[in-house]
């Protein structure tokens, strides 16, 4: 007998609830909007979000291979992403899943974008070469990423949707942040998981992403302390750091010694 149902057996229903009732919000589903198939996806973001965009029409007319996306994401996609539409950029997606996020990507950015996907399971290889490319590979593999990003001939963009593990979040970023073009974005996504103690986080645990994103906060101002940068490797050329639900967005730039001056 399983041991899941084993323990069924043995602990009072009342209990098995409390845990339940205790562990709900690491439950995606209950979030779930469109459980029948018949919502109206792109009315509820644009009722929510006072949002219109293409974006908004690709994500919710979208058939074909599944695209898995919270609703609150779409404005913020196209708040830092609507700049680079239309020209030769190069794009990077960790995590394909079932293939349709690429497909979005290619009607948002266009013909001339140079689109990758990475993902660790083999069985999306099946997804290569139809809106982009994709490369079979962990996004804690520094020697493939490096490979992609060569392929790709640089990255300007770099989104995050992979394992959401705490353990990797981080590994991936100091590959591939100094891989980024200046200008560039590095957007991070689904960090509800850095709550859950499933994906290696918890409220305020020490392993928090967020707790991570705090250094960086903290090496942004290091003009004004004495504690010196903790992630330099990221901070000597992150020149903004944006925070939404579940979603971090990193500025790469050259950033400078700040100065101010009085005038008139
Ligand atoms: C949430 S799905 C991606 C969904 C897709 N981007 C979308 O929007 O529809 C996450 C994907 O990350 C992949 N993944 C998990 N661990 C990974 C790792 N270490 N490296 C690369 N990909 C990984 C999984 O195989 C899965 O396909």
């Amino acid at each position: 007998m399983k041991l899941k149902a084993i323990l069924e057996r043995l602990v009072p229903n009342i209990i098995l609830e409390r845990y339940r009732s205790r562990h709900d919000h690491e439950n995606i589903s209950k979030f779930k909007f469109d459980v029948d198939g018949s919502s109206d996806v792109k009315g509820d973001i644009q009722e929510k979000f006072g949002h219109n965009s293409e974006l908004l029409e690709f994500f919710a007319s979208n058939k074909e291979y599944v695209v898995h996306k919270w609703h609150h994401y779409i404005p913020l996609y196209d708040r830092y992403f609507s700049s680079f539409r239309g020209r030769k950029i190069r794009f990077l997606e960790i995590g394909v899943g079932q293939g349709g996020s690429l497909q979005m990507w290619r009607k948002y950015f266009g013909d001339e974008a140079i689109i990758f996907g990475i993902d660790i399971n083999p069985k999306c290889e099946k997804f290569n070469g139809l809106a982009g490319q994709v490369r079979i590979g962990s996004q804690t593999d520094g020697l493939f990423l490096e490979s992609v990003v060569k392929e790709m001939g640089g990255v300007d963009i770099v989104l995050d949707d992979g394992s959401h593990h705490m353990a990797h979040f981080p590994v991936t970023l100091k590959y591939l942040f100094p891989l980024l073009k200046y200008g560039g974005i590095y957007m991070i996504e689904d960090l509800h998981t850095a709550y859950w103690k499933r994906f290696g986080g918890g409220y305020r645990a020490m392993t928090n992403f967020f707790a991570f994103i705090m250094d960086l906060v903290d090496d942004m101002h290091h003009w004004y302390h004495a504690m010196g940068l903790k992630q330099a490797v990221i901070s000597k050329d992150c020149s903004g750091i944006h925070i939404h639900d579940s979603i971090v967005v990193l500025d790469k730039n050259k950033v400078h010694e700040p100065v101010h001056s009085q005038n008139g």
